[in-house]
C-alpha cells in the first residue's frame, strides 16, 4: 500500500500529464512517463542531465537522446497503439519503491480476438546509462503479430534540432544511432539491443532491420497461437561525449553504447532488475518518511521524494538539478535558487553525497558568476539566474512574451534578482553545518562565498545621510515586483552572506592556514573583510511595523493597489497573461506571486517572535497569488511553526501532489513551462519535516519542536546529522531517537521541554514534550 499510482483507462487529454506522473530516472537520464508506441508528438524524451545545445539563435537547452524503447505491435494489420486503436483495457502504473513502470493493455483485432500487451521498464539505478524492458503478448485468437521495435530517433525538441549528422547501423547484433550536437559537437550515442524469449516462438534473425538516418528500427512477425505468451526483453543504453572524455581507453560512446547493451542482454533482465530494485532499497533505507495516520499524505509525500531520487546527481559534481528536473527543456533544463532553498535539505538530511555535488557544481560554475558580474561592471560574483553547464546565464532579457502582441517583454530576473548568489552561500553554508564538512571551502566554497559578498559590497548604495548600506533596484521572489528597493528577503540573506564571509575566514585561519593565505591573498585589493565587516555593521534590513508587526516586503509596497485576489483574476483578460512586467495586473497591486517575506521568516525562524511570524503569515498570504510551484510549501512550514499546522495543511498537500494531479501553471505568456516540479517536491519533505516534525538542526544541536496536522499521530524518518545516522519517530505524546551503533559521533538532542541530551552512537533518547502546540 502507497507505493504505486496508476490509472485504468487511456485519456489522451493526459498524455502530457502522465509523461511527468510516470517520470523515471537515475539522474544521468529522465525518461517521462510515456507509453513505448509514442513519439516527439506526444512528447517522449529521453533527457540527459547536463548536456546542453544551443540550435542557431534559439534558446540553450538540454539534449534530449533517441528513444532506444521505441516499440509498436499490429495483430493481423492492425496497429495495437493506443493513438491509433481504442483499447478494450489500458493501465499505466509506477510503482516508486521500485521505480518501475508498467502497462497493460487490451486491444480486440480484426477477424476477432483480444491481444494483450504489457510492459515493464526501469532506468537503472544500479547502472546510469541503461534501459531495460521487458514485454509479453498474449492473444485469444491465433493471430498474426508484427512488432517494430528499435531507436526513435525523431526526437522531441523545443529550441531544436541539437542532433546533427544522425545515422544508424547495426553493430554486433545492436542496433546503434548516433549523432553530434551542433554547438560544442559531443558525440551521443544510443544502442539497443532486443532480445527474444523462445527461439521456436519467432527468430530475430529473421527481423528486417531498417535505417534511417538516426532511427534504426527492426521489424518481425510472429504467428502467434491462442493461449501462448510471448516474451522479449530490450535494452538501450545512452552515452555521450561528456562520458569518455579524458578517458579514451574506455572507448567511443558508440563503442560503450554497444558494450552496455550485449552486457546487459548477457546478464538478463532479472539480474540487471534486481541489482536496480537493490539500489532503490538502499536509497529508501536513507530517505523514506512514513506519515502515521494520513494514507492520501503517505502517498503524495513519498511521491514527492521519488521525484527528487530520480534526478538527484549521483555520479557527478558538474551537474545541479534543473527547474523542472529532468522531466524535458522547459525552462532551458536550467538550474535555479530552487535547488539551494527547497531541494537541499531534503538530500542534506538524508543523502550528503548528494548534497555535496549540488555544491560542487555551483563552485565549478564560479567563472560563469564571475563573468556574469563583470558583464555588469560589478566585482564578485553573480551566479546566473538560469544556470546550465558552464554558470553562463541562460537567462534572456526579455524572457516572457506579451500574449496580446506576442513580442517579448523585458524582464528583470536576470539582471535584478541579486539573491541567487546569496541563495548560493546559504546552500553551501548549511552544507557545513549538517555535515561538518569544511573541506570544501578550501576546495573552492571560499572562493564562491568570498567572490558573493564582494559582489554584494559592489552592488550596494551607501546612503551618507541615513548611514547606511541598502540594496536599491532589485527582486525579490517575488517576481510580480521587480526594480525595488529594499525587498527584506534579499536584505536578510545580502547580511547572512557577510556574517558567512567573515566566518569563512575564521574557519580557514584556523583549519586550513596555508590555503587561507593563498586565497587571503589574491583577495589583498579588496573589498575584503574589512569592508565585509563595515557593511555588515551598516546593512539595511527592513523590520517588522511596531504596530501592525508586518514587515513591509519592499519600500513602499504598502501604497500599492490593495486589491483582493479574487477581484484581480477578474481583471484578466487572457488565461496565459503574464501579471509581471511593465504593465503585469499584479505590479501595481499589493499582489505577489509567491512566498517572500514569509519565506525569510522560514529560513531565519529563530529571529522573530511567533506574533511577527503569525502576523505577516496573515498579512501575506491572502495576498498571494502561488503563481509558482515554490509558494505553497513555505506557507505550510511557517504555520507549522507558529503551531497551527492546520492552516497549512492545504498547502502542504497542494505541493505534495503538484505532479499527481498535473495542477499547475502550464503557460506563462506563450511560453510552456509544464513538467516536473522538484522544487514543490522538496518543499513538500521540508514541510513535513522541518515544519510538521518540526526538525532544525544549526550544526550541533537537533531540535525536534512538532506540530502535527490533525490526523498524523506520528512521522517517522532517518536522517544524517554530521555523518551520523539516526532514526527519529515524533509521535503526538513522545519523540524517539535512536542512534545507529556505527556512529562515529554523538549529536545533541533538544526536547520540547529544552533539555538538552546527548545522543552517543546505539543510544535511545525518549524526548518527553508537553504539548504539540509550537510558540504557544
Ligand atoms: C519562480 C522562480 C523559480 C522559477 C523556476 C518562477 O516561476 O518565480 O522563483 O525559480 O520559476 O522554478
Amino acid at each position: 500500500m502507497g507505493w504505486t499510482v496508476s490509472e485504468h483507462s487511456f485519456e489522451p487529454g493526459r498524455i502530457t500529464a502522465n509523461g511527468n506522473k510516470y517520470m523515471a530516472g537515475n539522474g544521468y537520464l529522465g525518461f517521462r512517463g510515456v507509453l513505448e508506441e509514442f513519439g516527439k508528438e506526444q512528447l517522449a524524451a529521453v533527457t540527459l542531465a547536463g548536456v546542453y545545445d544551443r540550435s542557431g539563435s534559439q534558446w540553450r537547452e538540454p539534449v534530449n537522446a533517441p528513444n532506444g524503447l521505441y516499440t509498436v505491435v499490429s495483430a493481423n494489420g492492425c496497429k495495437l497503439s493506443v493513438l491509433e486503436t481504442e483499447p478494450l483495457a489500458h493501465t499505466q502504473s509506477l510503482d516508486f519503491r521500485s521505480a518501475i513502470n508498467r502497462r497493460e493493455t487490451m486491444f480486440g483485432i480484426p477477424g476477432g480476438g483480444r491481444v494483450t500487451l504489457t510492459a515493464e521498464r526501469f532506468a537503472s539505478m544500479d547502472q546510469h546509462h541503461l534501459l531495460a524492458a521487458s514485454w509479453t503478448l498474449h492473444c485469444t485468437a491465433d493471430c498474426r503479430i508484427e512488432i517494430t521495435t528499435g531507436i526513435d530517433g525523431a526526437v522531441w525538441d523545443i529550441n531544436g534540432p541539437h542532433l546533427l549528422e544522425q545515422q544508424s547501423r547495426s553493430a554486433g547484433g545492436a542496433l546503434l544511432s548516433t549523432a553530434v550536437t551542433g554547438e560544442l559537437g559531443l558525440p551521443v550515442a544510443v544502442a539497443e539491443l532486443t532480445v527474444f524469449g523462445l527461439a521456436e516462438q519467432g527468430e530475430l534473425a529473421d527481423a528486417v532491420i531498417v535505417l534511417d538516418r538516426g532511427t534504426a528500427l527492426r521489424h518481425f512477425s510472429i504467428d502467434a497461437k491462442v493461449g501462448e505468451t510471448y516474451t522479449w526483453w530490450k535494452y538501450a543504453a545512452v552515452y555521450t561525449g561528456l562520458d569518455t572524455q579524458g578517458d579514451p581507453a574506455k572507448g567511443s560512446p558508440d563503442e560503450r553504447a554497444v558494450q552496455t547493451v550485449q552486457a546487459a542482454a548477457a546478464t538478463g533482465y532479472a539480474s540487471l532488475l534486481e541489482a536496480h530494485r537493490l539500489k532503490w532499497e538502499e536509497r529508501w533505507s536513507r530517505s523514506d518518511c512514513v506519515i502515521e495516520g494520513d494514507e492520501e499524505a503517505q502517498l503524495a509525500l513519498r511521491y514527492s521524494i521519488y521525484q527528487l531520487l530520480i534526478i538527484a546527481p549521483v555520479q557527478s559534481e558538474r551537474v545541479s538539478i534543473p527547474a523542472r528536473g529532468l522531466s524535458g527543456q522547459v525552462y532551458k533544463g536550467a538550474v535555479f535558487w530552487d535547488t539551494e532553498m527547497f531541494m537541499l535539505p531534503f538530500f542534506l538530511h538524508s543523502d550528503p553525497g548528494i548534497a555535496r555535488n549540488l555544491m560542487m557544481y555551483r563552485i565549478q560554475t564560479l567563472d560563469g558568476a564571475r563573468q556574469k558580474a563583470a558583464e555588469y561592471g560589478y566585482l564578485g560574483a553573480f551566479y546566473a539566474w538560469e544556470s546550465q553547464d558552464s554558470g553562463d546565464d541562460a537567462c534572456t532579457l526579455f524572457n516572457v512574451n506579451d500574449v496580446f502582441t506576442g513580442r517579448p517583454m523585458r524582464t528583470y530576473f536576470r539582471d535584478k534578482q541579486i539573491h541567487i548568489s546569496a541563495d548560493v552561500v546559504h546552500g553551501l553554508w548549511q552544507y557545513i553545518l549538517f555535515t561538518g564538512d569544511d573541506s570544501i571551502l578550501a576546495d573552492g566554497g571560499a572562493e564562491v562565498i568570498w567572490e558573493c559578498a564582494r559582489f554584494f559590497y559592489y552592488y550596494a548604495y551607501y546612503n551618507p545621510v541615513k548611514q547606511r548600506y541598502e540594496l536599491l533596484d532589485v527582486t525579490g521572489p517575488d517576481e510580480y515586483h521587480e526594480r525595488v528597493n529594499n525587498n527584506a528577503f534579499t536584505s536578510a540573506l545580502v547580511q547572512e552572506t557577510l556574517k558567512i564571509a567573515l566566518q569563512t575566514a575564521e574557519r580557514l585561519q584556523d583549519k586550513y592556514p596555508a590555503a587561507y593565505t593563498v586565497l587571503a591573498e589574491s583577495f589583498a585589493d579588496g573589498p575584503f573583510l574589512d569592508e565585509f565587516t563595515a557593511m555588515l555593521a551598516q546593512l539595511y534590513v527592513p523590520q517588522p511595523d511596531p504596530e501592525t508587526l508586518v514587515i513591509e516586503q519592499f519600500d513602499r509596497y504598502l501604497k500599492l493597489e490593495d486589491v483582493p485576489l479574487t477581484e484581480l483574476k477578474q481583471r484578466v483578460i487572457h488565461p496565459n497573461e503574464y501579471w509581471g512586467g511593465g504593465n503585469g495586473l499584479a505590479t501595481t497591486t499589493r499582489i505577489l506571486k509567491q512566498a517572500d517575506v514569509v519565506l525569510m521568516l522560514h529560513l531565519f525562524r529563530d529571529r522573530y517572535s511567533r506574533e511577527v511570524k503569525q502576523a505577516n503569515w496573515e498579512f501575506y498570504e491572502p495576498r498571494t497569488e502561488h503563481g509558482s510551484s515554490l509558494s505553497s510549501c513555505i506557507y505550510a512550514l511557517a504555520a507549522a511553526d507558529i503551531g497551527l499546522p492546520d492552516w497549512g495543511y492545504p498547502y502542504f498537500m497542494r505541493t505534495a501532489t503538484i505532479d499527481l494531479t498535473g495542477e499547475s501553471k502550464q503557460y506563462v505568456g506563450d511560453l510552456y513551462i509544464g513538467g516536473t516540479h522538484p522544487a514543490a517536491n522538496g518543499g513538500a519533505w521540508m514541510a513535513a519535516v522541518l515544519g510538521y516534525a518540526g526538525l532544525s538542526f544549526d550544526g550541533e544541536t537537533a531540535r525536534l519542536q512538532p506540530a502535527l496536522p490533525q490526523g498524523w499521530s506520528a512521522v517517522e524518518l532517518p536522517v544524517v546529522l554530521r555523518g551520523s545516522s539516526f532514526r527519529l519517530r515524533i509521535g503526538r505524546e513522545e519523540i524517539t531517537v535512536t542512534a545507529a551503533a556505527g556512529n562515529s559521533e554523538a549529536v545533541s538532542f533538544v526536547g520540547f521541554g529544552g533539555e538538552t541530551v546527548l545522543c552517543p552512537p546505539g543510544a535511545i533518547l525518549e524526548l518527553a514534550f508537553q504539548s504539540n502546540q509550537r510558540g504557544a
